[in-house]
């Protein structure tokens, strides 16, 4: 997402001018999140050290990113990696080391050049195994079930795909720093949702420029005829973004496949599969559209315009139709859902990254809304979310980036001194109901949360007096909270979370969190309220998930407390489960 100090800041730290178009284009794409400056000296030649490459890794010591250097790895004579970082000098304690996978390279000889301090590139240091902290997972500010890079950067959730008993997220990640740069694509797989895995980076940037967002998918029939062996092929649809390369090009939408159910990704030849349209078009979902028997692909063109195509082969690639979707920007989304259940009556769902969507139809061609722009979010900490595509069970499920701002002027540090930087939201089920104002979409937790149900306290037709803490005795700092309320005579129901308050008013009918609000009315005069509490999140999910709301927080360390009460009057608590919940990471 954009912000024009960003923008200022990025423009002019390019260590060369790019020509006026590509500028635009990157100008169009530098998110909010970009903080490293790039130290640049364009008249001095790069310093550079020989090395053979006999082990695994190149470790590199990862200093407080705000001074980056151009740093290259050629291997014979070609530019094989590149990226910006602070190298932390010799000596000096890292962040955190960044452990660059060389196992391809292995035996060769290759040269690091820097574009700054040359003693520093004596910092780098091979080793056999990736060089990870003791604490790892365990850090006073990891999101403890949320998916958070092991270090580094993240922001959007791309490629994510079901294969063969895995659940794959692939994700933007800035392996040499804390901040937004490097665009890589981040891979970790869970069998259960819950559970994940990282298996090292799978997309690297190159000349094309670095790996911004896309989709994959696993090609059952095998389509493109790229399947070798028995799994059937994976293929990733990527933005490279050139304005972002070493070399400025035009943004271009690219195709990398795996024959070994994801493992090794090899580029395909004939890249790019779509040519640079306008600006930075970016940002390919990929799926498969089964009455037509063709693969979509929708696109994110500029603010506004998508653009739908479609393949037989997943290799060629024709447009379909223009898409207006008013102030639509980046990350497109085109599902179908039933309507209440009923696979005879579906609706089609256009959506940006935001997670602003218009409802309507699709027949393989084109969208014909039926609805006006509609909000799917009423917090603050969701953007660029995605769904899965080829979910065995036939399930809608999605995970969105819990995009907190890091930048001078946030309320708070999320994850001050760690590793790593943002978080995923839990995975979520999309359905679609009927509503009084039309069919509606909503959100709830993925049920696999319930896995990591342990403690249990519950209560049913409870009565709520003024002044009583129903919750009184309860702490701790993860939970998975469902509550059923008649307001009855009470002006307010609170529940409040570590010190932070939700809060439904009987009277406007409005639930409010951290400064944000959504009108929701009761069913059978009862308010039904879904919450996840991590360490650094807060997602509410209010009546059966019609409105929700996605938090970053920072709550007080010594405060593990919940509050349940009514206020100016009675309330009746009809059912209130609360459970504490394990975490993900072992150890
Ligand atoms: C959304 C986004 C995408 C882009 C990616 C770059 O957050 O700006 O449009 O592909 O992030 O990291």
């Amino acid at each position: 997402m954009l912000k024009m100090e960003d923008v200022t800041m990025r423009r002019t730290t390019l260590p060369h001018p790019p020509a006026a178009l590509l500028l635009l284009a990157f100008v169009a794409i530098a998110p909010a999140c970009a903080q490293g400056q790039n130290r640049q000296d364009p008249g001095k030649p790069p310093a550079t050290r020989e090395l053979r490459l006999d082990q695994r890794y190149l470790h590199f010591p990862v200093g407080l990113d705000k001074d980056r250097s151009m740093v290259k790895l050629l291997v014979d004579g070609e530019i094989v990696r590149y990226f910006t970082l602070e190298i932390a000098p010799k000596g000096a304690t890292p962040l955190y080391w960044a452990s660059l996978d060389v196992g391809e390279f292995a035996g060769k000889q290759a040269t690091l050049a820097i574009e700054g301090e040359a003693k520093l590139l004596d910092a780098v240091e091979q080793g056999a195994t990736i060089r990870t902290a003791q604490n790892a997972y365990r850090e006073s500010h990891r999101p403890q079930f949320h998916f958070s890079p092991r270090v580094g950067w993240t922001n959007d959730p791309n490629g994510l795909v079901y294969l063969d008993g895995e659940y794959h997220l692939f994700f933007q990640h800035n392996p040499y720093g804390t901040n937004w740069g490097n665009m890589t694509w981040g891979h970790a797989v869970s069998t259960d949702l819950v559970h994940w895995e990282e298996l090292g980076d799978a997309l690297h940037p190159d000349i094309s420029g670095t790996m911004f967002s896309g989709s994959a998918v696993a090609d059952h029939q095998n389509t493109s005829g790229l399947q070798r062996g028995d799994a059937p092929p994976m293929l990733a649809f990527y933005t490279a973004a050139g304005g972002q390369s070493y070399e400025k090009r035009p943004f271009t939408q690219c195709m990398a496949y795996s024959t070994d159910r994801g493992r090794t990704w090899i580029k395909y030849a004939g890249n790019p599969v779509v040519a640079h349209i306008r600006g930075g078009n970016r940002d390919p979902k990929v799926f498969w559209h089964a009455p037509s028997n063709k693969w979509i692909m929708v696109l994110y063109i500029d603010r506004g315009n998508f653009v739908v195509f479609a393949s037989k082969n997943l290799r060629d690639w024709e447009k379909q139709s223009g898409l207006k979707f008013p102030e639509g920007h980046e990350c497109p989304e085109l599902f179908e859902l039933p309507l209440d259940g009923d696979p005879a009556k579906t609706r089609w769902v256009i959506w940006e990254g935001g997670g602003r969507h218009m409802i309507g139809g699709f027949d393989g061609t084109t969208f014909t809304p039926e609805t006006g722009v509609l909000k799917s979010e009423w917090g603050v900490n969701c953007y660029a979310g995605q769904l899965w595509n080829h979910v065995p069970d036939g399930r809608t499920l999605f995970i969105g980036w819990m995009r907190a701002k890091t930048l001078p002027g946030a309320k708070f540090p999320v994850y001050p001194g760690m590793p790593f930087n943002q978080q995923m939201t839990f995975p979520r089920e999309f359905t679609l109901r009927g509503t009084a104002e039309g069919p509606r979409l909503f959100a709830m937790p993925a049920r696999e949360i319930e896995t990591l149900r342990r403690a249990h306290y519950t209560w049913s037709a409870a009565p709520l007096e003024p002044g009583v803490n129903l919750l009184q005795g309860v702490s701790g700092e993860l939970f998975d909270i469902e509550a059923t309320i008649a307001p009855q005579t009470a002006q307010r129901i609170v529940l409040d979370v570590r010190g932070t308050p939700i809060t439904y008013n009987t009277q406007t009918r409005i639930l409010a969190c951290m400064g944000k609000e959504a009108e929701t009315g009761l069913h059978d005069g009862r308010l039904k309220l879904r919450v996840l509490v991590d360490r650094t999140s807060l997602e509410i999910f209010v009546n059966d998930g019609r409105h929700v709301f996605s938090f970053c927080f920072a709550p007080d360390a010594n405060n593990k407390t919940l509050r349940l009460a009514a206020e100016g009057g009675t309330a009746a608590v009809h059912a209130l489960n609360v459970w504490k919940l394990a975490s993900i990471w072992a150890g």
